[in-house]
């Protein structure tokens, strides 16, 4: 069975009462509870990892129990050489998804520095971006119907 680990970079354990404005209502436990039940369906094997930390979820990746990762990397997308590198490193396909689009955010958040390398990029769909990953990678990689 497709073993796939979902990666969560900083703040985003605030989901819920972070700026709903931008990322909605929806914490991030309802949002895994979603994904663990759609996992069950397309019958995929789904981990949850969510740190403020750089170092920890680098340490996260570097266990490489999974087959392929959905990386929502936050801040640290648009600061991690450091990431970026470990998600090289593991040679893991993985698929980099956004709530929002940061694209036609600030500046700053123009650059990115995980775009390239993601096999696929979903942004500004909310927690639907998470479900339409999980449901490419249930595609390419097999799982029930
Ligand atoms: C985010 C977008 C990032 O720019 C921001 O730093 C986040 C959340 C998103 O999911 O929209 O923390 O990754």
């Amino acid at each position: 069975m497709t073993r796939v680990l979902v990666l969560q970079g900083p703040n985003l354990n605030l989901l819920g009462t972070r700026e709903p404005a931008i990322y909605g209502r929806e914490t991030l436990d309802e949002i895994h509870a979603g994904l663990a039940s759609r996992a069950a369906e397309l019958g995929l094997e789904i981990a949850f990892y969510q740190s403020n930390h750089e170092g920890d979820l680098i340490d996260r990746l570097h266990v490489r129990d999974f087959d392929v990762s959905i990386v929502n990397a936050a801040g640290y997308t648009h600061t991690s050489v450091a990431l970026r590198d470990a998600l090289l490193a593991v040679e893991r396909p993985f698929w980099e998804v956004h709530l929002s689009d940061p694209g036609q955010r600030d500046a700053f958040r123009q650059v990115n520095f995980l775009h390239d390398i993601a096999t696929a990029s979903l942004v500004g769909q909310g927690a639907r971006g998470y479900h339409l990953a999980l449901e490419a990678i249930a595609a390419r990689f097999g799982g029930a119907p």
